[in-house]
C-alpha cells in the first residue's frame, strides 16, 4: 500500500515538475530580455533571407560583435519538409513557421528585421536597396544601405523552363501560400466533381490530379495526397474517392535518382500498392486549363485531361542574383548559382560577401541540410573573424607605439610583444566548411518513409513504418523552436483522432 502512495505522489510530483518546466520555458522564451543597441564603432551584417541558411546563420551567430540587419519579404522562417503535410491539412499552416523575430529577440544585440524584397546589390559601393512591396506601405518603403559584409541567403525560385501554361495553370509547391492553394484547388476539385448532374467523363477529368517531377518534393505530395484519400475522403465522398487519380509525371528514366536503386524500388511499388500511377521518361510540354500535353517515352505526344498541376520540376537561380553574379562577369561564369569558395565566400568580393544555400553552386544537393549548416557555419567563421581582426589591430597598435617609444628597454619590450602578435596572427586560420552528410529521407504516403543514411563508409538504406517514425522524430527534433515542436505533434494527434478538414476556406 505504501509502495502504491510514494509511486502515486511521484507520478503527480513528476507531472506537476514537467508542467511547470514547460511553462517556465515557454514563458522565458516569450519574454526576452532587453538587448544591447547597434554600436557605430562595429561592422555591420546584413543578411538577406530568412530560411534554411539566413536562419541558421543568425541562430548560431554571436551578435556581440556585429550590427546585424534582416532583409526579408517575409519575416518568418518556413520549414519546408512539412510543406506537403500542409498541402493536404494534415499540418496547419501556422504549426511550420516560426517568426524571425523570435531567433532575433533572443541575441545579445538587437537585430534589424525588414520586411522587404532586397532588388539590388551593389558589389562595388557595397549597398543593398531594397523595397515594401507588401500590401500595407509607410510613406517609406524603399530605400539602400550599406554593409560590410553580405550574407547572401535567398534560395531559389520555382523553374517552369519557359514551359507554356505552368505558371498560369498549375500550383508550385515551394512555398506556405502554394500549400494553401493547392488545399483550396483541390478540394474545389471535389465538390465541382460532386456538383449536381456533373457528366462521368468530367468527374473523371476534375478528379485526376497530375504531379510533375519525381523529385523528393513531387513523390512526397503524391504520398501525402493518397494518404488523405485513404483515411478521410473516403469517409466524406464515398461516391467520389474510387473515382480519385493519381498521376506522377518524370521526365527521367526514374523517380528520386538521388536514392539508392532498392529504396527507389521500394518507392515504386508502394506507389503502385496505392494505385499511384508512375509515367517515366515522360516530359510535360504544356499546362493547359483542363489538360496537361506530354511528350511520351515513344515520342508521341498526348493531351491528358486532368483536374489540376502541381508543379514540382526543380528550381532556378533568382532574378537578383543573376544582377549580383553578372557585376562579377570574369569570377562568377556558372550559370547554376553563385560560385563560392571553401569560406562561403562569393569568389571575386574580396571577403565582403558570403552565400549560402539553394543560391550558389556547389558540390552539394540544394537541400536544407546543406544551406543549414553553411549557415551555421559562417556564423562560427564570423565569430573567428572579430578575433582576427582584433590581432590585426593589436599589431597596428604595437608598430605604431613601437615607432614611437625612444626608451630601449621599453622598446624591446613592445617589439617582443609586437613580434608575438605577429607570430599569433600569421598561425591564425579560419577553418574551412566541411559537410556532414546525415543521411536523406523521403515520405512516400501510407505511413511509410524511405532513410539512406550514412553508415561506417557506406549507406545503409531502408523503408517502411519504422523509417516512417524515424523520419516524424528526425524532423520533429530538427524544428527550430519548442513551439514548432509542439504544433506539429499536437496536429499529429489532432489529424489521428479528428482525420483533415475537408472544409474549402
Ligand atoms: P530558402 O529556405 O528558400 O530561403 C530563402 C529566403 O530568402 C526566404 O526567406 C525568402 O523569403 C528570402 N528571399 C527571397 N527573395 C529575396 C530577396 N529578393 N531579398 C531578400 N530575401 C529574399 N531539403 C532537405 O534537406 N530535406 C527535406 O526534407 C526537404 N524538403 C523540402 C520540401 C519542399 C516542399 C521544398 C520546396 C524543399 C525541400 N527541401 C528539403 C529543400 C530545402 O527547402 C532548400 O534546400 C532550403 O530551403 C534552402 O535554403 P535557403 O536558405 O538557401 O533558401
Ligand atoms: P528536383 O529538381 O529534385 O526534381 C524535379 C524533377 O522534375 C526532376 O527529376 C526533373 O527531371 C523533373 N522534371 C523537370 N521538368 C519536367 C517536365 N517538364 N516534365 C516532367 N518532369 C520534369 O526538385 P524537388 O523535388 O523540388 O527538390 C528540390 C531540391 O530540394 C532537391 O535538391 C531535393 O533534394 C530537395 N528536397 C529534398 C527533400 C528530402 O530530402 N526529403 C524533399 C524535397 C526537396
Amino acid at each position: 500500500k505504501r509502495a502504491v502512495t510514494i509511486a502515486n505522489r511521484t507520478f503527480w510530483l513528476s507531472l506537476l515538475a514537467g508542467i511547470g518546466s514547460f511553462y517556465y520555458v515557454t514563458k522565458k522564451d516569450r519574454t526576452p530580455g532587453v538587448q544591447l543597441p547597434h554600436d557605430p564603432q562595429k561592422k555591420t551584417i546584413v543578411v538577406l533571407g530568412s530560411g534554411w541558411g539566413a536562419t541558421s546563420f543568425l541562430n548560431t551567430l554571436d551578435t556581440t560583435d556585429y550590427n546585424v540587419i534582416v532583409i526579408s519579404p517575409k519575416n518568418f522562417f518556413l520549414f519546408t519538409p512539412l510543406l506537403p503535410s500542409v498541402a493536404v491539412g494534415t499540418l496547419s499552416p501556422r504549426s511550420i513557421i516560426q517568426s524571425t523575430r523570435y531567433v532575433t529577440r533572443h541575441k545579445t544585440r538587437a537585430v534589424e528585421v525588414i520586411e522587404a524584397e532586397a532588388q539590388h546589390v551593389d558589389v562595388v559601393n557595397k549597398t543593398v536597396s531594397f523595397i515594401d512591396n507588401s500590401a500595407i506601405q509607410g510613406e517609406l518603403s524603399a530605400t539602400t544601405i550599406p554593409y560590410d559584409y553580405l550574407v547572401y541567403a535567398v534560395g531559389a525560385e520555382v523553374q517552369t523552363f519557359g514551359i507554356p501554361g505552368v505558371t498560369e495553370h498549375a500550383c508550385f509547391m515551394k512555398e506556405l501560400h502554394d500549400a494553401e492553394k493547392m488545399q483550396r484547388l483541390f478540394l474545389d476539385c471535389l465538390e465541382s466533381a460532386a456538383f449536381h448532374g456533373q457528366s462521368e467523363e468530367e468527374i473523371k477529368r476534375l478528379l485526376h490530379i497530375v504531379v510533375v517531377g519525381g523529385g523528393p518534393t513531387g513523390v512526397e505530395l503524391s504520398g501525402e495526397l493518397h494518404d488523405f484519400l485513404e483515411e478521410d475522403l473516403k469517409s466524406w465522398y464515398p461516391e467520389l474517392a474510387d473515382k480519385i487519380k493519381i498521376t506522377l509525371v518524370e521526365a527521367l528514366p526514374s523517380v528520386l535518382p538521388m536514392f539508392s536503386r532498392r529504396l527507389i524500388e521500394y518507392t515504386v511499388s508502394t506507389f503502385k500498392e496505392s494505385k499511384i500511377d508512375i509515367l517515366t521518361q515522360t516530359m510535360v510540354k504544356e499546362v493547359k486549363d483542363k489538360s496537361v500535353k506530354l511528350a511520351l517515352p515513344d515520342k508521341t505526344v498526348i493531351d491528358m485531361p486532368c483536374g489540376m498541376v502541381i508543379w514540382a520540376a526543380g528550381n532556378r537561380g533568382r532574378a537578383i542574383t543573376q544582377d549580383l553574379m553578372a557585376q562579377l562577369p570574369g569570377a562568377q561564369t556558372n550559370k547554376r548559382g553563385i560560385t563560392i569558395d571553401e569560406y562561403m565566400e562569393m569568389k571575386g568580393t574580396n571577403g565582403t560577401i558570403f552565400a549560402v544555400g539553394d543560391c550558389t553552386s556547389s558540390s552539394h544537393a540544394p537541400t536544407a541540410q546543406v544551406a543549414s549548416q553553411q549557415g551555421a557555419y559562417l556564423a562560427r567563421a564570423f565569430a573567428q573573424r572579430v578575433k582576427r581582426d582584433d590581432l590585426e589591430a593589436k599589431v597596428t597598435e604595437l608598430e605604431r607605439s613601437v615607432a614611437m617609444i625612444l626608451h630601449d628597454d621599453e622598446r624591446k619590450k613592445t617589439q617582443d610583444e609586437l613580434e608575438g602578435a605577429k607570430r599569433q596572427l600569421a598561425k591564425f586560420k579560419i577553418r574551412p566548411f566541411t559537410y556532414s552528410h546525415q543521411g536523406t529521407l523521403a515520405y512516400i504516403g501510407s505511413d511509410k518513409a524511405i532513410a539512406d543514411l550514412p553508415f561506417l563508409n557506406g549507406s545503409f538504406a531502408s523503408g517502411g513504418f519504422l523509417t516512417f517514425y524515424f523520419w516524424r522524430s528526425a524532423y520533429l527534433s530538427t524544428l527550430f523552436s519548442l513551439r514548432n515542436r509542439t504544433l506539429v505533434a499536437t496536429d499529429w494527434v489532432r489529424t489521428k483522432i479528428f482525420g483533415r478538414d475537408v472544409a474549402r476556406e
